[in-house]
């Protein structure tokens, strides 16, 4: 760790960072008031977190730091020293999640803006309960907003995942289940992920 007094020289100062993100351990030298949310997307090309409302209110920048749910825009980078993060694009590195297919198979997104921090949140919940009811869905999810989907979606897909995900622990892959019609998760900002 390395702390740079510059204000003499007019430099903002900078402190070294170490972060697993989605599994690769990333060093950065960064300015203490850097967002993890802007860290993540800048430092680590995670454009699936996305910057809504910078107020801890939208919910769509929702990415797990060991395992909990985090608001990112709420969190300095050098908060996140020596933790774990995850963020929707460590769901799908072998194809879609289980949660990512149900969104799709359930329609549980429009404009896609809100949907990884959905995503993310949905794994917290169901890491948590995998079976949950209704009620423990919409308690689940309740820091996280939508303004297309009118919710019903969503919380069917939920209960899809939860169904898919059944005996699978923490939500592993699962295997080639479903309909098949899935999608390769890449570059157009559907199922949580782009930008
Ligand atoms: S952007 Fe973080 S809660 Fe809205
Ligand atoms: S799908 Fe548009 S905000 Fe949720």
């Amino acid at each position: 760790m390395s702390t740079d007094n510059t204000a003499q020289s007019g430099e903002l100062p900078t402190r070294e960072v170490t972060v697993t993100v989605n599994g690769e351990e990333v060093t950065r030298e960064v300015e203490p008031r850097l967002k993890l949310s802007d860290f993540l997307r800048r430092e680590c090309g995670c454009r699936g977190v996305r910057v809504g409302c910078e107020h801890g209110v939208c919910g769509a920048c929702t990415v797990l730091m060991d395992g909990e749910g985090v608001k990112s825009c709420l969190t300095y980078a050098v908060q996140a020293e020596g933790r774990e993060v995850e963020s929707v694009e460590g769901l799908s590195e072998d194809g879609l999640h289980p949660i990512q297919e149900s969104f799709h198979e359930e329609h549980a997104l429009q404009c896609g803006f809100c949907t990884s921090g959905f995503v993310m949140a949905t794994k917290e919940l169901l890491d948590e309960d995998p079976d949950p009811g209704r009620e423990d869905i919409e308690h689940g999810l309740a820091d996280n907003i939508c303004r297309c989907t009118g919710y019903q979606n969503i919380y069917e897909a939920v209960e899809r995942a939860a169904d898919k995900m059944d005996g699978e622990g923490d939500g592993d892959k699962m295997d080639g289940k479903g309909d098949g019609d899935k999608m390769d998760g890449k570059g157009d900002g559907e199922v949580g992920e782009g930008d």
